[in-house]
């Protein structure tokens, strides 16, 4: 079985190691969802992953109810990602960018108008104090959801302006595709609901869109099939899931990447079990895990043949150097929740890296 530090094929993209970036929301850019020169330090910094997937990044106004967001919808968003994308490949690295429409989880104050879902149903809210900053959004049309394939498109033709690798399509945690998979929240009589063939049109339909534009080989999804996700949640997830995999592998897109909790995770936990083993046996293609993995964890799942690849989100908040650090078996910084998304440099590009600080090492060298 190959290990973590062996390379991967992902559909187009050649990857020097199995350690992949997952999408991490940082709240860097401006407050018109227009990256910022310290995104270029970031990500350049971690380019030693064997591929990074970008934060999630808005198509469409209507659908980046995030503040200080980046999108990819503007010719100001698709120049400032230019050097980014620019910075990590000269630095050895591979980037896609990870498209996003977060349906009714878009703050309408983000926004400036009533969300879209695939039914009208609020979103419950309990991740602070304070009230609820969600409103009930309405039910998609057949327009607005023709405009959301337009949108989709229109992103991922920027995402190759812009100079990415690929895209990601963020299918997960309880935005709007995953509003549509999931029969808690998809409550629709017409041909985008009820069935599990007809609550992941909306999912092959927006993939179909993705290939259109860049190829099956430069495309990819994330799923979250186990467990509520910011109250989006399933009766039923094997039903929904595994078809929605399986469609996935026909499309043949480059990989499929999962978020799966579990019930101890500190970032949304479930009793649910995962549903890696079944949708492994559907989706051959590369399939990269994420949450809650160290490098014991990570080699057991890639030693059964579970997965191809590993994702990790919050080490990478903290450990630039990550690859050097797991090949190492060097200490790994923690991360400072408080600045997760706190703009400004602190707690975004100032984790040191090994040997000395990160930002001081301008030109990290590809692992392999
Ligand atoms: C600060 C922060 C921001 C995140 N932003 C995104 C995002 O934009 N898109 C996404 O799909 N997941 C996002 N996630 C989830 C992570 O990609 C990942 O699934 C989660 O952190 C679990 O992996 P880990 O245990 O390796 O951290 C975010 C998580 C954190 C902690």
């Amino acid at each position: 079985m190959p290990s973590l530090f062996d390379p991967i094929q992902l559909g187009a993209i050649h990857a020097p190691n199995r350690i992949l970036m997952s999408p991490l929301t940082r709240g860097r850019s401006t407050d018109a969802h227009v990256p910022t020169p310290i995104m270029i330090d970031y990500y350049r910094q971690r380019a030693t992953a064997g591929l990074i997937i970008s934060e999630g990044t808005g198509i469409s106004q209507e659908g980046l109810g995030w503040p200080k967001a980046p999108g990819l919808w503007t010719d100001e968003q698709v120049e400032a990602w230019k050097p980014i994308t620019q910075a990590v490949h000269d630095a050895g690295g591979r980037i896609v960018t990870q498209l996003w429409h977060m349906g009714r989880l878009s703050r309408p104050d983000v926004i400036g108008m009533q969300p879209l879902s695939a039914s009208a149903i609020l979103a419950p809210y309990n991740r602070g104090p304070g009230p609820n900053p969600y409103a009930e959004p309405r039910a998609a049309t057949l327009d607005d959801l023709a405009r959301v394939l337009d949108d989709f498109t229109l992103a991922a033709r920027n995402a190759l302006a812009a100079g990415f690798d690929g895209v990601q399509l963020h299918a997960a945690n309880g935005y709007l595709i995953d509003q549509f998979l999931r029969n808690g929240t998809n409550k629709r009589d017409d041909q985008y609901g009820g069935s599990p063939e007809n609550r992941m049109r909306l999912l092959g339909e927006v993939v179909d869109r993705l290939i259109a534009e860049l190829g099956a080989g430069r495309t990819s999804v994330r799923l979250s099939p186990n467990g509520d996700s910011q109250g989006a949640d399933d009766s039923d997830p094997e039903a929904i899931f595994v078809p929605a995999a399986a469609m996935l592998q026909e499309k043949g897109i480059a990989f499929l990447e999962m978020r799966e909790q579990n019930p101890t995770s500190s970032f949304g936990r479930t009793d649910v079990p995962k549903l890696s083993p079944a949708i492994r046996k559907v989706f051959t293609s590369p399939l990269i895990l994420n949450q809650d993995y160290d490098l014991e964890s990570a080699r057991a799942d890639m030693e059964s043949g579970l997965a191809d690849g590993i994702a990790f989100g919050r080490p990478y908040i903290a450990n630039p150097d990550l690859v050097e650090r797991l090949r190492s078996g060097a200490p790994l910084n923690q991360p400072d929740v408080k600045t997760f998304y706190t703009a400004g440099t602190e707690g975004y590009i100032d984790y040191p890296a090994l040997n000395g600080p990160a930002s001081e090492q301008p030109a990290l060298q590809a692992a392999e």
